[in-house]
């Protein structure tokens, strides 16, 4: 086997993909299996679907693939353009532009259609960045980027360790320590990539944040690439800021500013693979519609959705009431979390809670932190995602999903975990209990092994 096939850069065994293969092995189900695991590592949008099956339920139009009483079938059976279906892209950008309250326009010539936001994000790595360059990332980060920016691509995550301090928050002296550790390690750094709202702080990023961001990648001339996949989750104040608005009238930025989007959390579509980079550098637009040919949308899905998204009315009625919901379950969320005596991060976007539970660490090292989420994950039966698989550089936090469950799901885990808490706090019971073995590896995945594994 040669060694693209076989190295670990995936990062398919660190703990936030081996947690959903437990849950896969005993699925928490009602009525069948009431004891079992239940999925909160899953950054699944489920609040809303009554609002698209409603909406397909009296479309039946588009749901057979007809337009104006004719069959578009072999049209669309046909159809191969890797430039996207146009009539999909035009409602693509007005709906970007709509979930930014219409402060900033798309242009739907510079969008490239691509297989999700996991496909955009890695073909912008091979149209900005040679394999062995560097690009910025700040901690803690969604944890499929070390498959989306570095496996194949072979490029570096250099990271921007964030700390709880002030919530988390990017600030100058950590954007610029992060690029003098990749000068000490010989890489040339090609750009900065944010998530925004984050994934897994579940925050939308202050106008302050982003100034930093683009004060540096101006100075040093290189990228900046804003995922935000979250964009329509943001159910609180202060409100989502695109860096597409921070950048307004910077003619000297529109080639170096790149903004990822898909249907996956917003519309909660991942199983469609709907995704897209939106960028004003002709070489980059160019170049990614080329790659693009290795993960198109299907034209199934781009007609289907383009009807959708072109019904403006329905449009704008999902977006508030999809964040209505959102806002309501992290209320119910939150508070349950209390009840137990654990808090998290102040947020208002995302499908997840960054939970701190440093309190219940036996000792403030990424061991205890992994003996806990074992502790979760098998005895209290949960699976979440340890802040060590998000690069988190200090031990006890953990993403918690909320956004993919009914409301009694959500209610029963919150129980469990209440009673976790009281029990471990009275007597230490759960430290008692033998736990079935993982896999050695999954004790070994701390930040520092990581470090020498590279
Ligand atoms: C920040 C971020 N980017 C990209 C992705 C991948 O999304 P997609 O399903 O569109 O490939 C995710 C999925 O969780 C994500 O959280």
């Amino acid at each position: 086997m040669v060694r693209k096939a076989t190295c670990n850069s995936h990062g398919q065994d660190s703990s936030y993909f081996l947690g959903w293969q437990e849950y896969e092995k005993n699925p928490y189900d009602p009525l069948t299996n009431p004891l079992g695991i239940i999925q909160m590592g899953l950054a699944e949008n489920q609040l809303s679907f009554d609002l698209l099956e409603s909406w397909l339920a009296s479309h039946q139009e588009a749901v057979a693939l007809k337009k104006d009483g004719e069959f578009m079938f072999r049209e669309l059976a046909l159809f191969q353009d890797y430039h996207g279906l146009p009539a999909f892209k035009t409602a693509l950008a007005e709906f970007m532009s709509e979930m930014r309250r219409n402060k900033v326009e798309f242009n739907p010539e510079n969008l490239v259609l691509t297989a999700g936001a996991t496909s955009a994000n890695e073909t912008l790595m091979f149209c900005l960045a040679d394999p062995g360059d560097a690009f910025l990332l700040p901690t803690p980060y969604y944890p499929g980027f070390d498959r989306d920016i570095k496996w194949r691509t072979g490029v570096e995550i250099v990271p921007i360790h964030c700390s709880s301090t002030n919530g988390f928050k990017i600030t100058k002296q950590a954007v610029e320590e992060a690029y003098r550790n990749a000068k000490k390690r010989n890489l040339k750094v090609k750009g900065v990539l944010i998530t925004n709202p984050s994934n897994p702080l579940g925050t939308a990023m202050t106008r302050d944040e982003l100034a930093i961001l683009i004060n540096f990648i101006t100075a040093k001339n290189i990228h900046l690439i804003s995922d935000e996949i979250y964009s329509g989750t943001v159910f609180g104040s202060p409100g989502f800021i695109s860096v597409k608005e921070v950048i307004k009238g910077r003619d000297d930025l529109t080639n170096k500013v790149h903004i990822v989007y898909s249907l996956s959390k917003d519309l909660g579509l991942p199983g469609f693979r709907v995704g897209a980079i939106y960028s004003e550098n002709d070489v980059v637009v160019a170049a990614a519609t080329k790659m693009s040919s290795f993960g198109l949308i299907s034209s199934h899905t781009q007609y289907l959705l383009s009807v959708m998204l072109s019904d403006k009315d329905f449009a704008k009625k999902y977006i508030v009431e999809n964040k209505r919901r959102l806002e309501q379950r992290h209320r119910l969320f939150v508070s349950g979390l209390e009840t137990a005596g654990i808090s998290c991060l102040n947020s208002n976007a995302g499908l997840f809670c960054w939970v701190d539970m440093r309190h219940l660490l036996k000792s403030n090292t990424f061991g205890a932190e992994m003996e806990l989420w074992k502790k979760i994950l098998l005895k209290v039966g949960l699976n979440i995602s340890p802040g060590a698989s998000c690069h988190c550089q200090e031990p006890g936090f953990f993403r918690v999903c909320f956004a993919n469950m009914s409301e009694g799901t959500l209610n029963l885990a919150l129980q469990r975990l209440k009673s976790f808490v009281d029990s471990d706090s009275e007597s230490n019971n759960y430290n008692h209990c033998r736990l079935p073995s993982l896999p050695k590896w999954v004790l070994r995945l701390s930040p520092s092994d990581r470090k020498s594994e590279r």
